[in-house]
């Protein structure tokens, strides 16, 4: 197969839900049709439990957990689907922000009896600044929930999408019969005693075909055949252009874990979902189909063998054929690196390549060289964007607890940061070191990992922080006045760009009003 026909076949997705919607379900059911997997239950959830906040074993076991499930591929109809898997938990929202940046499309799971939550709002949001095209599949149908033209408002409303539903339930909760593929025109039935490989599947002429009313619940025929008249009326027919413009979403019912809707969803999304797509970089856009290598790090998991502190670095190539053992350029360091043992992630199952191509994702043994965002490429000087760190919601002083271990906590918390675990903020005047996360789980990660991998003990002292803003304007000289009048407020990030750390939404709408010429950002990149 020649380089072109194997970018072809490459669909790179993630799946994305607030938690308990079903994404781990869902994944391991399309795992289980591309035959990566035979049995139920081998995906173990990477969430980490509410109840688990302060219990660091788990956190780790789950840590663990997720690095197995990290990236899963699969081939299937001679197509190779790489799934990336995102972390549920709300703590760890950038690790998913930063995943995001690495596919090219995804797909959404949406509870139908809780409709869009809080977590799938933002996640899309993401989606949403970078016209990543979206499927959504409505879960659960198994159960009562929202109506379904209700749903569907919902899903336009919160998520700001324009939605196509390509099939239609029958009923809902212990009355589900199954769905209407609008597409296809068939009826897939639902068998709700047992584990149906595959839905029992009728094709009909049109929904006035007397099947419907011969087999199924005479109001359920009826309401069928109104709310997909109604529908039709209402929302756009699917165009597949639109959906790679990330402003039309196909929308499907379902329930994972019957396995009913799934295989529908998987034969759909190979069809339509993107090829590797071209990537962003500050100098230039790079083609998937260019013949030299790039590729960029958008993910970095530490301590998979708690003996040693390795870490693997998990790259996206961009463009080009990545190839074992061969130098490659690392441009923020300026040097040539080489990679012996680079993995592949199919399911559970990591292995050894010889190359890869644009849409996969590698792993590479890191030992503390690589930073989230690095660029590798054959030579050109690179840099890929659209991995911005946004502002944290919550902000400590980090403080060393063992004034014998200075060093090690220094290197310990510059090696976190690398990884994404959390930003530091200098503070201008003092020097402080101020960590910022978006959540209070990651306090105690970092504790436990500086102590557990590093040997250095911190301490953590309140501050009273709101935003962490990027600036900018267009004379420098207003940013310069800025910096120097809001001197007690102003600190670096990691990469030494100036930020405004605001102590309150009110400070920050003064220091707005005072000065209109500089422009306040929530995110690193603008
Ligand atoms: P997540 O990764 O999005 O967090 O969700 P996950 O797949 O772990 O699913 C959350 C819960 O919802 C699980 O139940 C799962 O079995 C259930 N679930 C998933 N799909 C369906 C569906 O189509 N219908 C119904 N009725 N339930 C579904 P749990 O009790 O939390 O876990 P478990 O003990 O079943 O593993």
């Amino acid at each position: 197969m020649d380089f072109l026909e194997e970018i072809a076949r490459r669909r790179t997705f993630a799946i994305i839900s607030h938690p308990d919607a079903g994404k781990t379900t869902l994944t391991e059911k399309l795992l289980l049709f591309g035959g990566a997997i035979q049995t139920a239950g081998a995906v173990k959830s990477n969430k980490i439990k509410k109840t688990a906040t302060s219990d660091f074993m788990e956190i780790e076991k789950q840590r663990g957990i997720s690095v197995a499930t990290s990236v899963m591929g699969f081939e299937y109809r001679d197509l190779q689907v790489n799934i990336l898997d995102t972390p549920g938990h709300k703590d760890f929202a950038e690790d998913t922000y930063r995943t995001l940046s690495a596919v090219d499309s995804v797909i959404v799971v949406i509870d139908v009896a809780k409709g869009v939550e809080e977590q799938t709002e933002k996640l899309v949001e993401v989606c949403r600044m970078r016209n990543t095209p979206v499927i959504v599949f409505i879960n659960k149908m198994d159960r009562d929930g929202k109506d379904g033209v209700d749903l569907l408002d919902e899903v336009e409303q919160k998520l700001n999408l324009n939605v196509t539903p390509l099939s239609w339930p029958i009923g809902m909760g212990p009355e589900f019969k199954g769905v209407y593929n609008i597409y296809e025109k068939q009826l897939n039935l639902f068998n709700p005693h047992g584990q149906q490989a595959e839905e029992e599947v009728v094709k009909i002429t049109d929904l006035s075909d007397t099947f419907l009313d011969e087999n199924l619940p005479k109001r359920l025929v009826s309401e069928l055949r109104e709310e997909v008249e109604m529908v039709q009326g209402i929302y756009p027919a699917f165009d597949r252009k639109t959906y790679l413009e990330g402003n039309l979403s196909p929308v499907f019912f379902g329930s994972a874990i019957n396995n009913f809707g799934v295989k529908e969803l998987l034969d759909c999304f190979v069809e339509i979902a993107p090829t590797p797509q071209p990537c962003m970089t500050e100098e230039r856009m790079v083609e998937p189909d260019e013949s030299k290598f790039s590729g960029f790090v958008f993910k970095i998991h530490a301590n998979i063998d708690p003996k040693h502190r390795d870490r693997i670095a998990f790259v996206r190539i961009c463009s080009g054929m990545f190839e074992r053992s061969k130098y490659y350029f690392h441009v923020r360091s300026d040097k040539k690196l080489r990679f012996s043992n680079p993995t592949s992630f199919m399911a559970a199952r990591k292995s050894v390549i010889d190359e890869a191509y644009p849409g996969d994702i590698i792993g590479l043994y890191d030992s503390g060289k690589f930073k989230i965002g690095d660029t590798l490429t054959e030579g050109e000087k690179l840099h890929f964007k659209g991995i911005p760190s946004f502002s944290p919601e919550q902000f400590r002083y980090i403080v060393n607890a063992d004034p014998m271990k200075a060093k090690q906590l220094s290197k310990g918390i510059d090696q976190l940061m690398d990884e994404g675990v959390a930003q530091l903020f200098y503070q201008e005047l003092s020097n402080r070191k101020i960590i910022g996360t978006v959540g209070p789980l990651q306090f105690e990660v970092i504790q436990y990992r500086l102590e557990h991998e590093y040997g250095a003990k911190c301490k953590y002292e309140p501050v009273s922080l709101y935003k962490a803003c990027w600036l900018s304007a267009e004379d420098p000289a207003k940013l310069k006045e800025f910096a120097t009048k809001k001197k007690r407020h102003m600190g670096k990030d990691k990469s030494g760009k100036d930020v405004f750390l605001a102590e309150s939404a009110w400070m920050l709408k003064m220091a707005q009003d005072e000065f209109p010429e500089v422009q306040f950002h929530f995110k690193s990149e603008f």
